[in-house]
């Protein structure tokens, strides 16, 4: 695990984005196409304007989602809605790349949709699990990543690729890929920003290994390729 400190979250997000470009760089040169799911959060702004104002040719990346809130696509909670505003529009990214979570169908609907949807495009041989070539991850203040949050038992699952998830303390549904894809991916960035991380990156990077208590342990313990990239405020308790 690479952990790359940056002075504020403008400049963590911008050297996230600059190290996302450059895997999807190589991984295009060598394979011709790029496969990348994305997180929500607000933390990734800054870095979908980079996106949106580089000149790449977002014709070979295949763009899905990490996770996504139970709500339509024109919705303010919306992943999808905050990512086409931020880049996908302005960034002119085609829209036949682009695998959005059908969030606002019933719950079990869209996850069964989703997976369909990622094994088509990875062409997955049954119980196989697609290897994203990167995965961005954000972390939230319970130590949360993706939607899994604390308590939640699919910290345990290696097996599925998505699955719908009722977050009791949000009341809201949301539909998420699972540990066992996050650990396949090739490369994951993880943009972690503002003093309100400080205490759970703590908890993650130092604690006790408890994966169901501090859900983003399973990717920063174990995820091969990772880098993560965080501001002066989160990293505040870390040495
Ligand atoms: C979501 C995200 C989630 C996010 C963290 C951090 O749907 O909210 O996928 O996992 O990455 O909650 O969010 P912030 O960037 O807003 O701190």
């Amino acid at each position: 695990m690479n952990l790359l400190r940056s002075r504020d979250a403008a400049e963590a997000a911008g050297a996230c984005g600059a190290r996302i470009l450059h895997l999807l760089e190589e991984t295009i040169s060598a394979s011709g196409v790029a496969r990348i799911a994305i997180s929500g959060g607000s933390s990734p702004r800054p870095m979908f304007q980079k996106f949106s104002a580089a000149p790449f040719d977002w014709n070979r990346v295949q763009l899905f989602w990490v996770d996504e809130r139970g709500v339509p696509p024109d919705d303010a909670q919306s992943n999808f809605r905050f990512a086409k505003e931020t880049w996908l529009a302005p960034g002119h990214f085609p829209e036949k790349n682009i695998h959005r979570i059908h969030a606002e169908l019933e719950p079990h609907e869209a996850a069964r949709l989703y997976t369909q949807e990622v094994s088509d495009v990875f062409a997955l041989p049954p119980g196989d699990l697609p290897r994203f070539d990167v995965i961005h991850l954000g972390m939230g203040p319970d130590g949360h990543t993706a939607s899994l949050f604390p308590g939640e038992p699919l910290i345990e699952n290696r097996r599925s690729i998505v699955s719908a998830t009722l977050v009791e303390k949000l009341k809201q549904w949301r539909i998420t890929l699972l540990p066992g894809v996050l650990l396949a991916a090739r490369h994951t960035a993880m943009l972690i920003t503002g003093a309100d991380k400080a205490d759970a990156l703590k908890s993650v990077l130092d604690g006790r290994y408890d994966p169901k208590q501090f859900p983003a342990q399973v990717v920063m313990r174990h995820a091969e390729g990772l880098d993560v990239f965080l501001d002066q405020a989160a990293s505040a308790e870390i040495d």
